[in-house]
C-alpha cells in the first residue's frame, strides 16, 4: 500500500506514519527527517536547507524532488511506503505522479489530518525528544515521569527541533496554508483524498486511518 499523510506542522503525520510502518510493514518516508539528517551530516543539501528550515519556509522543489525520487527507488519501499511531509506543493505532487508512473506504482490514498492551527502551535512548541533513544515528550501533555529523565532509556539528555520555536511554527503554518493546502483539490479530483479528524486522541486517529485502509482493501478485493 502506498500512502500520503498530509496536514499542517504538528498534525500528527510523523506519529501516525510510525504506527503505520509498524502495523502495515511499509516504509515511512519523511522528507523532514531526511533533511535533518543532511543538516546533521553537514552535506551541501544540509547547508542549503538549514537556514530555510529554521525560517519556517519550504526548501526548493528541485532539491526535495531529487531526494524523494532517490528514496522511493530504494528496496524497502518496494513493499509500500507512507510519505510524511511530501508532497508540499503542486509541482511536487505532479512530480510524484510522474515518478510513480515511471516506476509503475499506484498511489492508494491521501489522508489529510484535519486540525486547528492554534492547537498546533501548542503541540509543536512544547515537544522534545530523548537525544539517545528518540522517545517523544511534551512539556504539558506528556512530560517524562521523573523530571529530566527519559522514561524509556534513563538518559538525561533531551533535544528540541531548531524549527519548533513558536514564531517559526507560525511561519510553517502559513507556508502550509499558502503552498501545501492547494494540493488538496488536486488529490480530491483524483478521488484519492480522505479526511480524518486529527484533533482526536492518537489512538482514535489511528483507528480512523485503519478503517479507511480496510475499506480501500475490501474495495480492491471486490473489484478483483
Ligand atoms: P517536517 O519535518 O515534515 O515537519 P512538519 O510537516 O512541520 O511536521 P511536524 O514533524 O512538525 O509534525 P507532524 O505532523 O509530523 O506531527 P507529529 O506526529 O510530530 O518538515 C520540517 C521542515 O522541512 C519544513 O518546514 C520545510 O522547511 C522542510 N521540508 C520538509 N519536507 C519538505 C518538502 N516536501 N518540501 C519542502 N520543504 C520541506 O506530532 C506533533 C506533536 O503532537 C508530538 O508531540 C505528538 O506527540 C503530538 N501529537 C500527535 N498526534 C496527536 C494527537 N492526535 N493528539 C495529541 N497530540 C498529538
Amino acid at each position: 500500500m502506498n500512502l500520503i499523510l498530509l496536514g499542517p506542522p504538528g498534525a500528527g503525520k510523523g506519529t501516525q506514519a510510525k504506527r503505520l510502518e509498524q502495523r502495515q510493514g511499509i516504509a515511512q518516508v519523511s522528507t523532514g527527517d531526511m533533511l535533518r539528517a543532511e543538516v546533521a551530516a553537514g552535506s551541501d543539501i544540509g547547508i542549503r536547507a538549514d537556514a530555510i528550515m529554521k525560517s519556517g519556509a519550504l526548501v526548493p522543489d528541485d532539491m526535495i524532488i531529487a531526494m524523494l525520487e532517490h528514496r522511493v527507488r530504494q528496496t524497502d519501499c518496494a513493499a509500500g511506503f507512507i510519505l510524511d511531509g511530501f508532497p508540499r506543493t503542486v509541482p511536487q505532487a505532479e512530480a510524484l505522479d510522474n515518478m510513480l508512473g515511471a516506476l509503475g506504482v499506484a498511489l492508494d490514498a491521501v489522508i489529510e489530518l484535519q486540525v486547528d492551527d492554534a492547537a498546533m502551535v501548542e503541540r509543536v512548541a512544547g515537544r522534545f525528544t530523548c537525544a539517545r533513544c528518540g522517545a517523544g515528550y511534551h512539556d504539558s501533555f506528556h512530560p517524562p515521569r521523573a523530571e529530566g529523565i527519559c522514561d524509556s532509556c534513563g538518559s538525561h539528555d533531551f533535544k528540541r527541533r531548531a524549527d519548533d520555536r513558536r514564531e517559526t511554527v507560525s511561519a510553517r503554518l502559513e507556508a502550509y496554508h499558502s503552498e501545501t493546502a492547494p494540493i488538496l483539490p488536486y488529490y480530491s479530483k483524483q478521488g484519492r483524498l480522505h479526511g480524518v479528524d486529527g484533533m482526536a486522541d492518537m489512538d482514535t486517529v489511528t483507528a480512523a486511518i485503519a478503517l479507511i485502509l480496510s475499506r480501500l482493501a475490501s474495495r480492491v478485493m471486490t473489484t478483483n
